[in-house]
Protein backbone atom coordinates (compact mmCIF):
# COMPACT_ATOMS: atom_id res chain seq x y z
CA UNK A 1 0.00 0.00 0.00
CA UNK A 2 1.00 3.42 -1.21
CA UNK A 3 -0.65 6.65 0.99
CA UNK A 4 -0.16 10.08 0.79
CA UNK A 5 -0.70 13.04 3.09
CA UNK A 6 -0.50 16.28 1.61
CA UNK A 7 -0.81 19.14 4.78
CA UNK A 8 -2.45 22.22 3.02
CA UNK A 9 -2.82 26.05 4.63
CA UNK A 10 -5.30 28.08 3.15
CA UNK A 11 -7.65 25.58 1.37
CA UNK A 12 -10.91 25.77 3.14
CA UNK A 13 -12.86 22.63 4.46
CA UNK A 14 -15.98 24.25 3.78
CA UNK A 15 -16.28 23.20 0.23
CA UNK A 16 -17.19 26.99 -0.27
CA UNK A 17 -14.84 27.36 -3.85
CA UNK A 18 -15.74 27.95 -7.62
CA UNK A 19 -14.52 25.47 -9.80
CA UNK A 20 -14.25 28.85 -11.47
CA UNK A 21 -11.49 29.59 -9.59
CA UNK A 22 -9.75 27.03 -7.17
CA UNK A 23 -6.58 28.66 -7.21
CA UNK A 24 -8.24 32.24 -5.69
CA UNK A 25 -11.45 31.74 -3.90
CA UNK A 26 -10.19 27.56 -3.17
CA UNK A 27 -7.55 29.06 -1.32
CA UNK A 28 -5.09 26.69 -3.73
CA UNK A 29 -7.35 24.05 -3.69
CA UNK A 30 -6.00 23.54 -7.80
CA UNK A 31 -3.27 22.17 -5.34
CA UNK A 32 -5.16 19.62 -4.13
CA UNK A 33 -7.08 18.27 -7.21
CA UNK A 34 -3.82 18.21 -8.94
CA UNK A 35 -2.58 16.05 -6.27
CA UNK A 36 -5.26 13.41 -6.48
CA UNK A 37 -5.13 12.98 -9.61
CA UNK A 38 -1.02 12.41 -9.69
CA UNK A 39 -1.54 10.05 -6.69
CA UNK A 40 -4.35 7.73 -8.02
CA UNK A 41 -4.54 8.27 -11.99
CA UNK A 42 -3.03 6.23 -14.56
CA UNK A 43 -2.95 6.93 -18.14
CA UNK A 44 -6.08 4.60 -18.46
CA UNK A 45 -7.35 3.52 -14.62
CA UNK A 46 -7.07 3.85 -11.21
CA UNK A 47 -3.32 2.78 -8.86
CA UNK A 48 -5.83 0.79 -6.84
CA UNK A 49 -2.69 0.23 -3.97
CA UNK A 50 -2.60 3.98 -3.46
CA UNK A 51 -4.77 6.49 -1.16
CA UNK A 52 -4.18 9.88 -0.39
CA UNK A 53 -5.02 11.75 2.53
CA UNK A 54 -5.58 15.94 2.37
CA UNK A 55 -5.69 17.60 5.92
CA UNK A 56 -7.76 20.79 5.40
CA UNK A 57 -6.56 23.09 8.54
CA UNK A 58 -8.96 26.42 7.58
CA UNK A 59 -12.49 27.25 7.81
CA UNK A 60 -15.46 26.34 9.60
CA UNK A 61 -15.37 22.51 9.33
CA UNK A 62 -11.68 22.57 10.04
CA UNK A 63 -9.59 20.53 11.24
CA UNK A 64 -10.78 17.80 8.27
CA UNK A 65 -9.86 14.48 6.66
CA UNK A 66 -10.39 13.83 3.46
CA UNK A 67 -9.52 10.41 2.26
CA UNK A 68 -9.57 9.12 -1.83
CA UNK A 69 -8.73 5.61 -2.34
CA UNK A 70 -7.44 3.70 -5.30
CA UNK A 71 -9.53 0.79 -5.01
CA UNK A 72 -12.87 2.28 -4.49
CA UNK A 73 -12.78 5.63 -6.64
CA UNK A 74 -15.47 6.56 -9.21
CA UNK A 75 -15.69 8.98 -11.37
CA UNK A 76 -12.52 10.53 -10.62
CA UNK A 77 -11.24 12.10 -14.12
CA UNK A 78 -8.57 13.80 -14.81
CA UNK A 79 -9.53 17.57 -15.53
CA UNK A 80 -9.27 19.15 -12.40
CA UNK A 81 -12.59 20.44 -12.61
CA UNK A 82 -14.72 17.32 -12.76
CA UNK A 83 -11.78 16.20 -9.80
CA UNK A 84 -12.72 20.08 -8.01
CA UNK A 85 -16.25 18.95 -8.18
CA UNK A 86 -16.17 15.45 -6.36
CA UNK A 87 -14.27 17.14 -3.71
CA UNK A 88 -16.59 19.83 -2.84
CA UNK A 89 -19.33 17.49 -2.73
CA UNK A 90 -17.43 15.63 -0.01
CA UNK A 91 -16.84 18.76 1.58
CA UNK A 92 -19.82 20.37 1.62
CA UNK A 93 -21.89 17.50 2.65
CA UNK A 94 -20.75 17.84 6.13
CA UNK A 95 -20.72 15.22 8.75
CA UNK A 96 -18.34 11.87 8.67
CA UNK A 97 -17.81 8.92 6.44
CA UNK A 98 -18.75 8.02 2.88
CA UNK A 99 -19.40 10.68 0.53
CA UNK A 100 -19.07 9.25 -2.77
CA UNK A 101 -17.35 5.84 -4.03
CA UNK A 102 -13.85 5.91 -2.30
CA UNK A 103 -13.85 9.29 -1.00
CA UNK A 104 -14.55 9.71 3.18
CA UNK A 105 -14.01 12.69 5.72
CA UNK A 106 -13.35 12.39 8.67
CA UNK A 107 -12.94 14.92 12.25
CA UNK A 108 -9.35 14.79 12.87
CA UNK A 109 -6.24 17.21 13.21
CA UNK A 110 -2.97 16.63 12.09
CA UNK A 111 -1.50 14.86 15.26
CA UNK A 112 -4.74 12.17 14.96
CA UNK A 113 -3.97 11.64 11.67
CA UNK A 114 -0.71 11.07 11.79
CA UNK A 115 -1.65 8.45 14.67
CA UNK A 116 -3.76 6.84 12.92
CA UNK A 117 -1.80 6.48 9.76
CA UNK A 118 1.40 4.90 11.51
CA UNK A 119 -0.39 1.69 12.07
CA UNK A 120 -0.90 1.46 8.34
CA UNK A 121 2.50 1.99 7.20
CA UNK A 122 5.99 3.98 7.64
CA UNK A 123 5.65 7.42 8.12
CA UNK A 124 7.98 9.15 5.58
CA UNK A 125 8.86 13.02 5.84
CA UNK A 126 8.59 14.32 1.48
CA UNK A 127 11.47 17.33 2.10
CA UNK A 128 14.05 19.20 -0.01
CA UNK A 129 16.51 18.80 2.78
CA UNK A 130 15.61 14.86 3.13
CA UNK A 131 17.99 11.19 2.13
CA UNK A 132 18.25 10.75 -1.54
CA UNK A 133 15.34 8.86 -2.80
CA UNK A 134 17.35 6.24 -5.06
CA UNK A 135 19.65 5.19 -1.94
CA UNK A 136 16.30 4.58 0.48
CA UNK A 137 14.77 1.22 1.34
CA UNK A 138 11.01 1.36 1.83
CA UNK A 139 8.89 -1.00 3.14
CA UNK A 140 5.95 -2.40 0.95
CA UNK A 141 3.12 0.26 3.27
CA UNK A 142 4.80 3.43 2.80
CA UNK A 143 2.61 6.44 3.87
CA UNK A 144 4.44 10.29 2.39
CA UNK A 145 3.76 12.95 3.90
CA UNK A 146 4.23 16.68 1.77
CA UNK A 147 3.18 20.12 2.04
CA UNK A 148 1.37 22.24 0.14
CA UNK A 149 2.89 25.24 -1.39
CA UNK A 150 3.71 26.51 1.64
CA UNK A 151 6.52 25.24 3.76
CA UNK A 152 5.24 23.19 6.98
CA UNK A 153 4.54 25.59 10.08
CA UNK A 154 7.72 24.78 13.01
CA UNK A 155 4.54 23.27 15.02
CA UNK A 156 3.54 21.04 11.99
CA UNK A 157 7.01 19.68 11.39
CA UNK A 158 7.78 19.08 15.01
CA UNK A 159 4.21 16.84 14.96
CA UNK A 160 5.45 14.90 11.50
CA UNK A 161 9.10 14.49 12.99
CA UNK A 162 7.54 12.59 15.82
CA UNK A 163 5.89 9.97 13.78
CA UNK A 164 8.29 10.09 10.99
CA UNK A 165 10.71 7.59 10.23
CA UNK A 166 12.61 9.43 8.16
CA UNK A 167 12.96 12.56 6.00
CA UNK A 168 13.47 11.88 1.83
CA UNK A 169 14.22 14.03 -1.05
CA UNK A 170 13.55 13.41 -4.58
CA UNK A 171 15.89 15.71 -6.19
CA UNK A 172 17.73 19.22 -5.31
CA UNK A 173 15.35 21.49 -6.25
CA UNK A 174 12.03 22.58 -4.53
CA UNK A 175 9.29 21.04 -6.84
CA UNK A 176 5.48 21.79 -6.99
CA UNK A 177 3.63 18.70 -4.49
CA UNK A 178 2.21 16.79 -7.13
CA UNK A 179 5.10 16.23 -9.38
CA UNK A 180 6.84 15.00 -5.97
CA UNK A 181 4.05 12.76 -5.96
CA UNK A 182 5.06 11.75 -9.35
CA UNK A 183 7.86 10.80 -8.71
CA UNK A 184 7.58 9.09 -5.77
CA UNK A 185 5.03 6.76 -8.18
CA UNK A 186 7.60 6.62 -10.29
CA UNK A 187 10.92 5.43 -8.38
CA UNK A 188 8.31 2.75 -6.44
CA UNK A 189 6.60 1.59 -9.67
CA UNK A 190 10.76 0.99 -11.04
CA UNK A 191 11.40 -0.99 -8.15
CA UNK A 192 8.50 -2.98 -8.41
CA UNK A 193 7.68 -3.47 -12.06
CA UNK A 194 10.83 -3.70 -13.61
C1 LIG B 1 6.13 23.68 -3.27
S1 LIG B 1 6.93 22.77 -1.99
C2 LIG B 1 6.69 23.75 -0.53
C3 LIG B 1 7.21 25.13 -0.52
C4 LIG B 1 8.65 25.27 -0.86
N1 LIG B 1 9.50 24.54 0.09
C5 LIG B 1 9.09 26.72 -0.92
O1 LIG B 1 10.26 26.99 -0.70
O2 LIG B 1 8.28 27.58 -1.22
C6 LIG B 1 5.77 21.49 -1.70
C7 LIG B 1 6.19 20.33 -0.87
O3 LIG B 1 6.63 19.30 -1.73
C8 LIG B 1 7.67 18.57 -1.11
N2 LIG B 1 8.87 18.77 -1.92
C9 LIG B 1 9.16 19.77 -2.79
N3 LIG B 1 10.34 19.56 -3.37
C10 LIG B 1 10.82 18.38 -2.87
C11 LIG B 1 12.00 17.62 -3.08
N4 LIG B 1 12.95 18.02 -3.91
N5 LIG B 1 12.13 16.45 -2.39
C12 LIG B 1 11.17 16.03 -1.54
N6 LIG B 1 10.04 16.70 -1.30
C13 LIG B 1 9.86 17.87 -1.94
C14 LIG B 1 7.82 19.10 0.29
O4 LIG B 1 7.00 18.36 1.17
C15 LIG B 1 7.31 20.52 0.13
O5 LIG B 1 6.85 21.06 1.34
Amino acid sequence: MRAFLLITHRASADGDFTLEDMPGSGGRVDIVVRCITSALLLSHGVRRDTVIYVLFQRGRNSPLLLEVRGAEVRYLRPDERSAGALIRHALIRGGEGLTSPGIYVWRRNLEETLSRLSEMGEITLLAEDGEDVETVDFPENVVFVLSDHLNLTEEEEEIVRKYAKKAVSVGPLSLHSDHVIAIIHNVLDRRQYS
